[in-house]
């Protein structure tokens, strides 16, 4: 193969040039695993000087073409993007954003699929993630497997961040996830959490640290209260979701089949179906592959009901 043969392809557009849409951009094009990169917002100007802005990094990165568009702009993309949308003001929930981002969605979807490419895969980061997802799915008519959400990839490097810091192991060793909603009833699978492939429950006890890592509960508050502390702080959160946003996106755009905790329909897992969830799941070119059942213990599998049943209330209020 030549050297032309082997450049990087791939065109993403990101819907939303905002905190999230804008720094996704910066991470992909950090990345060099894009050619194209097209910035879509209602506030146009905004997304042409975010465009500027990145493109001015062009002699420190790989070549990537970045510019704002519309959303035909979209249309002959690998990967969407969606970003759009409200985002949390602090001490307000990711489903209290729902009424506001499901009528932004309404008008948005459509304008993005009538035209999209056969082979796209639509990858959606507003919250609340899961029901948006879901709402996604529906209105654009699109192959579940096509429709993922970032769910809780982010959750997961949160809970890992964590766990790499009290443990003082490197955070790309530490092998954990968190699944079910992007929300307040995430779950922490403790249970297929291990070090090495030692269990957690085995490693600890024989660590060389003394810590009081046992305390899971302050642990789990810790990792689901994240963006509550950063907005809070600062108003937003966009740095760890940008890059996790990349990590999904390299997936699909390289075929890379990484299995990654994102949002997608369930058909029957833990006796759940027509709700996007978080699970591990095998994300490669065409979107979502399969999905990896979990051996829950009770707790988490209450646990992930229980939040699932919940989002299929909130979904079933909505007019779509
Ligand atoms: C986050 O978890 C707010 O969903 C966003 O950082």
């Amino acid at each position: 193969m030549t050297i032309s043969e082997q450049a990087i392809k791939g065109k993403v557009a990101i819907i939303g040039a905002g905190d999230v849409g804008a720094t996704t951009a910066y991470a992909l094009m950090m990345s060099g695993s894009v050619s194209e990169i097209v910035l879509v917002d209602i506030d146009h100007e905004k997304a042409e000087g975010e465009a500027m802005d990145l493109r001015h990094g062009a002699s420190f990165v790989k070549p990537v073409d970045i510019y704002a568009g519309d959303y035909e702009d979209a249309h002959d993309a690998d990967v969407v993007i969606i970003a759009a949308g409200a985002s949390q003001k602090p001490g307000e929930t990711r489903l209290e954003l729902l009424g506001r981002n499901v009528d932004i969605f309404h008008d948005m979807i459509p304008r993005i699929t009538d035209g999209l490419a056969d082979d796209a895969v639509l990858l959606v980061v507003a919250n609340p993630v899961d029901v948006l997802s879901y709402v996604t799915w529906k209105v654009s008519g699109l192959p579940r497997h096509r429709v993922i959400g970032t769910g809780t990839v982010l959750d997961t490097a949160r809970f890992r961040n964590v766990l790499s810091e009290n443990c003082n192991i490197d955070a790309r060793n530490v092998h954990a996830y968190v699944i079910g909603e992007h929300g307040d009833g995430e779950v922490l699978v403790w249970s297929a959490t291990h070090m090495a492939g030692v269990p957690f429950d085995d490693y600890c006890p024989v660590c060389d640290l003394d810590c009081d890592m046992q305390n899971r509960e302050v642990i789990a508050e810790e990792v689901r209260g994240a963006a509550y502390e950063i907005i809070d702080r600062k108003g937003a959160t966009y740095y760890a979701i940008g890059l996790a946003t990349t990590e999904i996106v390299e997936s699909i755009i390289r075929d890379e089949n990484s299995i990654l905790t994102v949002s997608t329909l369930l058909d029957g897992q833990y006796g759940l179906e027509d709700v996007y969830l978080s699970l591990p799941a095998v994300v490669n070119r065409g979107g979502i592959r399969r999905v990896v059942d979990l051996d829950l213990d009770e707790r988490e599998r209450e646990q992930f009901v229980e939040s699932g049943e919940m989002l299929k209330e909130e979904i079933g209020k909505l007019d779509i």
